[in-house]
This record gives C-alpha cells, structure tokens and sequence, in this order.
C-alpha cells in the first residue's frame, strides 16, 4: 500500500488517507453566507476521495474577512450554511475542516481577479483594517491599519472562540486557526508588521503572546478530542531565515504545550518583496524540520502535487498529510488519479460506487 494511502488518525478522528484539501478562499459569499457554490464546491472535492477538505479562510469578524465576499462566522445565522457544507463533507467520507481567520491589515481587499488591492476605507465597500501596529504592508495593500488596544485584542480573541463553538455546532470536525500568511496573528509574530512597545509586542515572547492566548482561549471551548490545529508561517524569506525559523519552531512547542495537535506549515507573507523559492514541495525540508524539532505532526501545502511527490513526503515521514491546493481545483477526483498512478489496488473504489463500479469495469 502506498503510504499516502494509509489512514492517518488525530484524536477520535481518522481520515482514510493522507490527503487533504488546504483551505482555498473563492470569494463568493454575500455577507459571509454559504450558497449554492460552497455546497457544490465542497461536496465535489470531498466526493474525489481526500482524506480530509478544509473549508476556506471563514473569518471571525466583518473586518477580519479579506474581502467583501468572504466566508463568515460571526453570527449564529451563518451556522446552518456551514452546517449544510459540512455535512455534504462528510457524506463523501471525508473529514470536515474549517479555517477561521482574521485578516488583519489586509483585511478590505478586492478579490484576487478583480485587482486584489486594498479597497479604501471611504469607499462603501470597504472598512478600516486594523493591525498590531500601524504599519501598513505596502504594495497593492497601501492602507495603514488602525493599531489594536487592548480592549480590541480581547474582543479579537473572543471572536475566534466564538468561531470554534459556531464551527463546531456547524459539526466540524477539525479546526485550523488561520495564523499565517501575514493575517492578523501572522503580523503580531512579525517584526516586520508588529512594533508594539508594550507585552504584545518586542521579542518573540511579546510578538507571541496574541497567538498563544488566542490558541488557548479556542482550546477552551473546542472539544478535547477533535484536533485542534494552526496553520503558522514559519519563515519570511526576508534574508532573516534562521532566525524566524527558530523562533517559530520553539513557539510551535509552546502552541503543543497549550494544546495544538498539528502544524499546517506555511510562509509569513508578512512582506511584499520576500524571495520565496518557488518550487516542487519546496517547504517539505522545513516542515520536515518543525516536525523533528517540536514533535508535532504536519502537513504543507505548495506543490507537494505530484502523486510519487506526495507520497515520497510521507514514505520518508517528512509530513504527515499532504495540503493538495490548486491541483484539486484543476481535478477534484486528484485523490483517483493519485491512487492509480500509485498503483494502489482497485483505484476506482476512492471514489463513490456510482462512479467506481463503471470505471473498473471498463478500466
Ligand atoms: C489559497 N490559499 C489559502 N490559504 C489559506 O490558508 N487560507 C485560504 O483561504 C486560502 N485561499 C486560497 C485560495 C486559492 C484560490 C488558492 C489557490 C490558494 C493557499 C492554499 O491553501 C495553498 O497553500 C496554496 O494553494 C498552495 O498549495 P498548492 O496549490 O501548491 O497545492
């Protein structure tokens, strides 16, 4: 059996494979509602056989959403829409998982084909972003973000528990607090974003604080027996690697000390001029690392897409999952084409026996 193909369990959960779908904003919700597209988007990509489908960046607030069109969690009319979803998740076998976020200063945004540039706080569709500091990211996000009291860390940090409850209620089963890419919780660990003088912000104890009071506020209200995860960016690729790196990595002991269950290792994105080496599963050496270093288990996304690629990562234990993103968008059967090439026995049957029954007859 190819070990991409074993089943992987965390807590009282277990996906029937190492595959999972990261968590990929469409930008198509009206004031944070699933529709008929997350249902469908949702149900197809579980229905191709990954192990586990992680719904989009679904922020906590209305201004931590990125753009207009984002997911929400923030009231308890936006459960039963999350709760469909899910529950077409499950149906298909695999497990639900949901990512909730805050976007920080990078929060009011155009979508992605539609510029994916700051909209400005004077326009009606817009709204101020707020950020640890105010220190705007630069670039297509120009707008300086309003720096965050104290009243508004606690407010923050009460939405993402919030949010957690609502996800569970929703019958989520796997919960990936959104700490990366140079959102709101990424920026506090920033000394690019954050330049606090007060406890939430100088060394890597300050910058840590937000993350690891929000960390155990959610682990509160989320049940002990579900994972409970963060997806982090552990290096910025800002020339500083090193340094970053073994930041991260000792506040990784301390996010498992206080009760995370797995890293979905990702980039800082804290900066527009970072030199990312773009390349096939280029972050699996680094993961690999988190994982030795702070004895967690792990995933990563970015190019681990191939199938010998995906299953190489795991055969040598340099992760634990494999975040399949864009190639899941290009085939949401990818989990198929995966165990075919693999040549696991009877390939068809990941998929539903409508489909498998007649695929392995005339294969
Ligand atoms: C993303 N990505 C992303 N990441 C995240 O943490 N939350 C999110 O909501 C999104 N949204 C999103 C939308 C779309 C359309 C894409 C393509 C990507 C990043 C994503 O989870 C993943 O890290 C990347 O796609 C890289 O993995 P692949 O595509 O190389 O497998």
């Amino acid at each position: 059996m190819a070990a991409l193909f074993e089943p992987f369990t965390l807590k009282d959960v277990t996906l029937r494979n190492r595959i999972a779908v990261p968590p990929m904003c469409q930008y198509l919700a009206e004031d944070g509602f699933t529709n008929q597209w997350h249902e469908a988007h949702y149900q197809s990509l579980a229905r191709g056989g990954a192990g586990l489908v992680i719904v989009e960046a679904t922020a906590v607030s209305p201004e931590g959403r990125i753009s207009p069109n984002c997911l929400g969690i923030w009231s308890e009319e936006h459960v039963s829409g999350l709760r469909s979803v899910a529950q077409r998740i499950k149906d298909q076998g695999a497990v639900a998982g949901i990512q909730i976020a805050h976007a920080g200063r990078k929060a009011s945004a155009n979508r992605p084909w539609e510029g994916d540039d700051h909209i400005l706080p004077t326009d009606e569709k817009g709204w101020q972003p707020i950020g640890p500091s105010a220190v705007a990211f630069g670039e297509h996000l120009p707008v300086t973000p309003t720096e965050v009291t104290k009243a508004d860390i606690e407010r923050v940090k009460g939405d993402f528990v919030n949010g957690a409850k609502r996800a569970r209620e929703a019958g989520f089963e796997w919960l990936e607090l959104h700490f990366a890419h140079g959102y709101l919780a990424q920026s506090f660990f920033s000394r690019h974003a954050n330049k606090r003088t007060d406890e939430y912000g100088g060394d890597a104890k300050g910058r840590a604080r937000f993350l690891l009071e929000t960390l155990s506020a959610v682990r509160e209200e989320w049940p002990q027996n579900l994972p409970l995860t963060v997806r982090f960016g552990v290096i910025e690729y800002d020339g500083e690697d090193e340094q970053t790196l073994n930041e991260s990595i000792e506040l990784i002991k301390q996010f498992k000390e206080i009760g995370a269950d797995f890293v979905n290792v990702s980039v800082n994105f804290n900066i527009p001029k970072a030199s990312i080496p773009w390349g096939p599963a280029f972050l699996a050496p680094i993961a690999e690392r988190v994982r030795n270093e702070a004895a967690i288990p792990v995933a990563t996304a970015w190019g681990v897409d191939t199938p010998e690629l995906a299953n190489e990562t795991i055969e040598k234990q340099q992760l634990d999952l494999v975040m399949v993103g864009r190639m899941h968008l290009t085939n949401p059967h990818w989990t198929y084409y995966a165990a075919k090439k693999l040549g696991v026995e009877k390939p068809s049957w990941v998929l539903p026996a409508p489909y498998a029954h007649w695929l392995e007859r005339y294969a």
